[in-house]
């Protein structure tokens, strides 16, 4: 059938597209995945042919990480393409899309394409990066290619990247057709509310200060600007019980949203257990939230799941509130946390693939990925759901050396991943001369 050598999976319990299970095996040639049956009877002979025994574990499609922060260029010191396509490995995420609030700041033609250079040289999984918008460079963002789409930050951001007042999104919103994503907070609000609480030192005031409210200003707007422009929008990382209440009511069908896992698992009592490490934009919020936004997930008002992996150093988070930078690591314990609230109960393991593969998939029209099935890219990860193993600091890959899910005790972790047919992470190890490729968006 082909000339390159194939890669078998045998005796897995693969996530078929229909959702159900079936123990059997697929065959891989290349990068593609040409069969999936209960046996398949050929066996490994070409010189370079490899079967996994895959006996008690589940075959998942790759995971796609729709909202990463990775550091590179500029700010290396927190992370690198390297580093953080390693966690990535670990944690069973194939493909991920990229912020763009790096150094110098992804906003034309030139620095994506800096960007691509250094992930093909780097990248251990498939790669795609975010335009993102300023108040003035509408022509890129119209031309730039390729990319996922353009990151509009609302608020919560300075410089360049913020694009806080109406007449600056509207001119966005009014050109052009290719998906905009926003991370909406009300920028005065929370200026307005630094003022207010300055001189407050507890971590926790940070969930005060950005408050709900602030979200749903933004949101808000956001919503008026797609409808009034039939524009696809993308709402990064909802966080409030608000604004899923907001969309339950009035989703046009060109809009999506996501949820992180923290603002699932996580709420505002994480400050007096790990501190500033809570710290991110939009902020964690209450009990209240986590249980509505994880209703949203389940009834489809929510579409699927990123992480937004935003290291820090654990200096810059020793700093003190408010001097300490926004933003948690997350791409390589996002299965494992997902796939523990599916084995006790809260959704099943077909949900949180569909909302860590195939939904990123159709959303960002990434042709051949979500899915395992004859055709379909070979980016897989096995998942052992029968054993626990607690989250430990001093196996992390990501260079910020921290989780805030550090002592939880967690199933599902990745035994193997693959990425376009090449194994890329086998029980602890990592083949690091793999390398992805740069994701493309129909
Ligand atoms: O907490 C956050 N950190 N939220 C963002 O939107 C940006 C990110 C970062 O880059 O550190």
């Amino acid at each position: 059938m082909s000339s390159h050598p194939s890669l078998f999976i045998r005796r897995a319990r693969i996530l078929l597209p229909s959702g159900e299970f079936m123990v059997g095996d697929v065959k891989i040639c290349g990068d593609e995945i040409v069969e999936v049956a209960s046996t398949i009877l050929d066996t490994a002979k070409e010189t370079g042919d490899k079967e996994i025994d895959a006996d008690g574990l589940t075959l998942l499609p790759g995971v796609i990480d729709p909202q990463v922060h990775f550091r590179e260029p500029g700010l290396e010191h927190k992370e690198d393409l390297f580093t953080a396509s390693c966690a990535c490995a670990k944690g069973g995420v194939t493909g991920f899309l990229e912020m763009p609030n790096t150094r110098p700041l992804t906003t034309t033609q030139a620095n994506l394409d800096d960007k691509l250079r250094r992930a093909a040289q780097k990248c251990l999984v498939n790669y795609g990066f975010f335009m993102g918008a300023t108040a003035e460079n509408l022509p890129d963002l119209l031309e730039a290619n390729p990319t996922c789409g353009i990151k509009i930050f609302m608020g919560s951001m300075h410089g360049a990247l913020l694009v806080d007042r109406e007449e600056w999104l509207e001119a966005i919103f009014a050109k052009g057709e290719r998906l905009i994503t926003v991370h909406a907070e009300d920028q005065d609000r929370i200026n307005r509310r630094r003022q207010e609480f300055a001189g407050i030192t507890d971590p926790a005031i940070h969930s005060q200060i950005q408050d709900n409210q602030a979200a749903l200003n933004a949101t808000q707007l956001a919503l008026r600007l797609s409808k009034k422009y039939q524009r696809r929008l993308h709402i990064l990382h909802m966080s409030t019980g608000e604004e899923a209440e907001l969309l339950r009511q009035d989703k046009p069908s060109w809009v999506t949203a996501e949820v992180t896992p923290q603002h699932l698992v996580l709420n505002t009592d994480a400050y007096a257990k790990i501190g500033t490490l809570a710290q991110m934009n939009p902020p964690l919020r209450s009990h209240r939230d986590n249980e509505v936004l994880w209703q949203a997930l389940l009834d489809g008002v929510i579409d699927f799941i990123a992480t937004d992996h935003a290291p820090h150093t654990l200096e810059e988070k020793a700093q003190g509130y408010p001097n300490t930078p926004s933003g948690m690591p997350g791409v390589e314990t996002s299965l494992p946390i997902m796939l523990t609230q599916a084995m006790q109960g809260r959704c099943t393991v077909a949900q949180v693939s569909n909302w860590m593969s195939t939904a990123v998939a159709k959303a960002y029209k990434i042709p051949k990925k979500g899915a395992i099935a004859p055709g379909y890219d070979a980016d897989l990860v096995l998942v052992d759901l029968d054993n626990y193993r607690p989250v430990l600091r001093e196996e992390l890959l990501t260079k910020c050396g921290w989780s805030p899910f550090e002592g939880w005790n967690l199933t599902g972790w990745p035994v193997f991943t693959i990425v376009g047919g090449q194994v890329v992470y086998e029980k602890g190890k990592l083949y690091t001369d793999v390398r992805g490729k740069a994701l493309t968006f129909g």
